[in-house]
């Protein structure tokens, strides 16, 4: 069955037809164009399907289904699939926004907080906004200076500033109507890279930070004036000061020792969806500060609400429900990846449903209205757990799966079976499509852990040396595998698979053309069939991609448009991952249609490297081990795991450093950090013989590399 709805596009002037979806709605004729850019009130936001041609928020509709009803471009059509226009940041860092469409305009984040507003027909800057974050905030956060985008409500934009303001800008001209400082304390280290959440007049935020030592919380500010409306914590404090409410009293039963010391962790730092037919929030909740559990809450405790879907009354802030994925979170396995509503089928019933997979693996689904658990099964290969029982709730974990009996191989690792990269769901072929990844990780204990707050990881747990292994290496790599999953929900099984050479694979969006895009980092973007996983399509951008693309159309012409860059954890971590990925590195808005013929734009020149030149070995295999377990605590995070620098082509390959020839110029360096960039200083967090322990492992890192290059 097809339906009609009938568009007033922004022009006013042309009234169009698309036919588009399959369950029968009236014919409806909905104005759009107000004549004011933004107006997205709470009544076109939830009737979000009615208006297909627009892409109201990062998920489309407050489902987050990243749907798009349109029809235009199809499986049949998708041939003619062509660039339309392509508007360059010039920036180069991660680029993980989705776009927002409304009523002919993108509004888009990019780097550094910036928001742009782009007309969606030509790539035209009408306006851009610049926060201005202090360079040396930038080093803040685990994994570099990326957004995932904005809302629009009400004539207006919301931006969540990296340096923890959160920004409401007039959506005409991008000029500042109200700005707040989200952080309880000075020097916080929070950051947002999310997309807040808009809803019934408020906005609704949370944070980055909890390798950092930061306490979770979600805060809701007046959408008109930036007036505070409440707070929720997703973890206890300091009992001696009194529990902000009832749900941190029974929170503080499942932790143990002195937790608030260290923060606790739990931070909302990416999914959060609104329903408005109930008018609750619901958040995906992060993994504890520090990681390891032994260090955090030494007596065990399942310490809620760490990794958990938290159903929260959007109007008061006051907790509904709670479902923990992973009880007494030890690996990093948040569950703050994208949320998902929708009605399925579920024993012939339809049940109104959020569904999750998070980074431990287990595709959840529960009932939205309660919390119940409907099913829970492995999506990627998982050996942390074996299942989970469906009468507790709870999962079965595998022997020495916390690692107390030594190290243990496991997966998924803390990159996640699925990160923050959105995936999508049809209600047409009732899958979910989800940018997933196997990779291995050995978990064990950090030796002589010592907690620093500041600018240093601080996990309690030690980063895995097989990097610096080439035999250990060969091993893991093979294991390593990325794809796009179609998974059934209702079933909990697979549809089909499509692999990639590569993992850290871009968000999906799908559609009622029966299409799945994706991007991959290689620069790759892919278009299938969503109900059989044949490739119908691929665009070489040159440029590698991990965000989503958004789906929307202008004058009866639908777009499918997608931001380039990479980022993210893994693309500055996983160095000795990143010889597979040869894309180059921007921000650019990619934009498509049917019959599109713009060209793409010269590549971007790669950061040139100096050569391998190290001096020679400087010092034993003591100062060199210790200077390792620094690296991986201070260093790492931007210059790679191995010293091996990842994708981001601003950070530069330690190993190739001329400065390694230099015992007083590389301290100074790392003492004072480079104005005007990102990298930090760590003079009140090293001292000079602890950054000479760090060169002389650069140094040794250096020759590794050189005697490989001589083995081959
Ligand atoms: C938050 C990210 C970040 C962290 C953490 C970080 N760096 Fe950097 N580092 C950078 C960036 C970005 C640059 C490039 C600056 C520029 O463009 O000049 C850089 C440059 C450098 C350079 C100059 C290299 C050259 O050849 O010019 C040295 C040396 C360096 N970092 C050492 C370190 C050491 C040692 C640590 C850990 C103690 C560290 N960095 C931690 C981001 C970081």
């Amino acid at each position: 069955m097809t339906k009609e709805i009938t568009l007033w596009p922004a022009s006013g002037l042309l009234l169009l037809t698309l036919t588009f979806g399959c369950t029968p709605v009236a014919k409806q004729e909905i104005p759009t164009d107000s004549g004011i850019p933004g107006l997205v009130t709470d009544a076109r936001w939830q009737q979000a399907d009615r208006e297909p041609h627009n892409w109201l928020g990062v998920g489309r509709t407050y489902e987050e289904q990243r749907y798009s009803p349109l029809t235009q471009i199809s499986d049949r059509n998708v041939d003619d699939l062509g660039l339309a226009w392509v508007y360059d940041m010039g920036s180069k860092a991660g680029g993980s926004a989705t776009p927002v469409i409304v009523d002919g305009v993108m509004y888009i984040t990019g780097p550094w907080s910036v928001v742009y507003a782009l007309d969606a027909g030509t790539g035209k800057q009408l306006w851009s906004y610049d926060p201005r974050v202090n360079p040396e905030d930038g080093a803040r956060g685990c994994c570099g200076v990326t957004n995932r985008g904005l809302a629009v409500y009400e004539g207006k934009v919301y931006v969540g500033v990296f340096d923890a303001r959160l920004v409401a800008l007039d959506a005409e001209d991008g000029s500042v109507v109200w700005e707040v400082n989200t952080n309880e304390r000075d020097n916080e280290r929070r950051t947002i890279t999310g997309a807040p959440r808009v809803a019934n007049g408020r906005v609704i935020i949370g944070h980055g930070g909890a390798e950092f030592g930061v306490r979770g919380y979600v805060t809701a500010y007046d959408a008109k004036n930036g007036e505070q409306l409440w707070r929720f914590y997703t973890v206890p404090g300091n009992p001696e000061k009194g529990f902000e409410s009832k749900a941190m009293a029974e929170a503080a039963k499942t932790w143990t020792g002195e937790w608030w010391t260290q923060g606790g962790g739990g931070t909302v730092w990416d999914s959060m969806v609104y329903d408005p037919t109930t008018d609750v929030i619901f958040l995906g909740t992060g993994n504890g500060s520090p990681w390891n559990r032994r260090i955090r809450s030494p007596q065990g405790g399942d310490n809620l609400y760490l990794s958990s879907i938290v159903a929260v009354n959007a109007k008061t802030g006051e907790y509904l429900w709670h479902y923990q994925t992973t009880p007494g979170e030890s690996w990093d396995y948040t569950a703050t990846q994208p949320l998902l509503l929708a009605t399925l089928e579920i024993d012939d019933k339809p049940r109104d449903v959020i569904m999750q997979a998070p980074k431990n693996g287990f595709f959840y689904v529960l009932d939205r209205q309660t919390g119940e658990l409907l099913s829970a099964d492995k999506f990627t290969k998982v050996t942390w757990a074996s299942h989970v029982d469906m009468n507790t709730g709870r999962p079965v974990e595998t022997e020495n799966a916390r690692y107390e009996n030594g190290p243990q191989l496991a997966f998924p690792s803390p990159f996640g079976a699925h990160n923050w990269h959105p995936m999508s769901y049809s209600p047409d072929t009732g899958l979910v499509y989800i940018p997933h990844q196997q990779v291995p990780w050995v978990y064990s204990d950090e030796e002589n852990y010592e907690a620093k707050p500041g600018t240093i990881f601080n996990l309690g747990l030690k980063w895995p040396d097989y990097p610096e292994d080439p035999e250990v290496l060969e091993q893991i790599l093979p294991m390593i595998k990325g794809s796009l999953v179609a998974w059934d929900p209702v079933k909990q099984e697979k549809a089909w698979e499509v692999e990639y050479p590569t993992i850290w694979n871009g968000g999906t969006v799908t559609s009622a053309g029966n299409l799945v895009f994706q991007g991959t980092p290689t620069g790759q973007l892919y278009a299938y069939k969503a109900d059989t996983g044949e490739r119908v399509w691929s665009y070489n951008l040159g440029i590698g991609i991990v965000a989503a693309p958004a789906i929307y159309a202008i004058n009866g012409e639908q777009y499918l448009s997608v931001l380039t860059g990479v980022g993210g954890a893994l693309s500055r971590i996983a160095g000795p991952f990143a010889a597979a990925y040869q894309a180059r590195h921007s921000n650019r808005v990619y934009t498509f249609k049917l019959g599109g013929t713009a060209t793409n734009p010269p590549l971007p020149e790669r950061r040139p490297q100096p050569p391998l030149n190290p001096p020679a070995r400087n010092a034993g295999t003591d100062a060199v081990d210790a200077g390792r377990d620094l690296y991986a605590r201070s260093c790492m995070r931007c210059h790679g795991e191995g010293a091996i620098a990842g994708l981001m082509d601003d950070i530069p390959d330690l190993r190739h450093s001329p400065l390694l020839h230099s015992g007083p110029g590389f301290e100074i360096t790392v003492l004072n950090g480079r104005d005007g960039t990102y990298m930090p200083g760590f003079a009140s967090q090293l001292t000079s013989a602890e950054i000479e322990q760090i060169r002389s492992y650069l140094v040794k890192r250096a020759h590794d590399a050189l005697d490989q290059e001589k083995d081959q």
